[in-house]
């Protein structure tokens, strides 16, 4: 080979390592959301919503990817992917965070919000936004809160009041404060991931559960479960997260556009949560399937008095004054 020859071989390879550097330095950052829920909930729709955003903002630049219905990871793995970076968003309930912090646990205190707008308020109150950053040493960000709505407990048999409940099985998200809740009924709660529900609930493996409208229809627990008594003993709401070295790694105009995005998409599932508790009643109600118990003012009460307690068992972990907020924001 000649010289000039050498010489132009070694810049055309150059130029091919250069070009390739570019197109690695160019490929898009993978954002993957993974949740439990069906599309038609509010948390799926705000996932959707949330890549829709991003694909019309940051196209080229960022590509979001949802994985709903537990596809890739159960509420009981996410957290652990998550700081692994095998996934980069999630929104788990706020009831699937007790091996990360105490505090979020205040939100499975049975009949501490009166409704949505409390759980709204407290939320964006300071005590609140202190929670979101109760978890970053541990690695774990929260980017914001997103509603569901409140629960309602379903059963085999009808529940009016407490002593129907004794003796009963119920599947529990994986939280002390909700199991502290059904032993204080005499009830037995089991701690299995959402995944598992529908299937646990027809074969009779157990005989009830507790959730908001919107996962009672998606996920069809009203086909297998004859009642369901409107108690509004509870909330869930979702905490989405993402890991803080995810999240401090992003480029900083990528960050304020990927929060921007987020927070959009929140605003938007917030928004539908109310409506689609409304219209998921009235489905199961149409469906004929399931019959809705509607408590007299008198068993209520017998509700609230029996569960309360659960809140001085946990004061000590949760925090006095985080309760006292709460209370507040009635
Ligand atoms: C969810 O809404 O993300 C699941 C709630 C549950 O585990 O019951």
């Amino acid at each position: 080979m000649t010289k000039t020859k050498l010489v132009l071989v070694s810049l055309m390879v150059a130029a091919t390592m250069l070009v390739s550097a570019t197109v690695s330095v160019a490929a898009p950052i993978v954002i993957k959301f993974s949740h439990v829920v069906a599309e038609n909930t509010p948390k799926g729709q705000m996932a959707n919503k949330f890549r829709d955003l991003i694909a019309e903002r940051l196209d080229g630049k960022v590509v979001v990817e949802v994985f709903p219905n537990s596809q890739l990871f159960g509420d009981n793995k996410v957290l652990e992917a998550m700081l692994l970076g095998d996934v980069q968003l999630a929104a788990p309930s706020v009831s699937k965070f007790e091996k990360y912090t105490d505090s979020l646990q205040i939100f499975d205190l049975p009949f501490l919000f009166k409704d949505m707008a409390a759980v709204e308020k407290f939320q964006q109150g300071p005590v609140g936004q202190k929670m979101l950053m109760s978890m970053k040493k541990k690695g774990l960000i929260g980017l914001g809160y997103l509603h569901n709505g409140m629960k309602q407990l379903s059963a085999s048999d009808p529940l009016r009041v407490p002593a129907d409940a004794a003796g009963k099985k119920f599947r529990i998200m994986t939280s002390d404060v909700l199991a502290a809740q059904f032993e204080a009924v005499d009830a037995l709660p089991l701690k299995k991931p959402f995944s598992e529900v529908f299937t646990l609930l027809q074969t009779r493996a157990i005989d009830g559960q507790e959730n908001t409208w919107s996962n009672i229809y998606s996920k069809k627990f009203f086909e297998v479960q004859p009642y369901i008594t409107e108690s509004n003993h509870g909330v869930l709401d979702y905490l989405v997260i993402t890991s803080t070295e995810f999240w401090m790694d992003l480029p900083d105009d990528i960050r304020t556009e990927v929060k921007k995005a987020l927070d959009e998409a929140i605003a938007f599932g917030n928004q539908i949560s109310e409506k689609k508790a409304i219209e998921d009643r009235q489905k199961i109600i149409d469906s004929g399937r399931s019959e809705i118990i509607e408590l007299a003012d008198a068993q209520r009460q017998q509700w609230v008095d029996a569960m309360k307690p659960v809140w001085k068992k946990f004061e000590d972990k949760i925090g006095k004054e985080y309760i006292d907020a709460a209370v507040a924001s009635n």
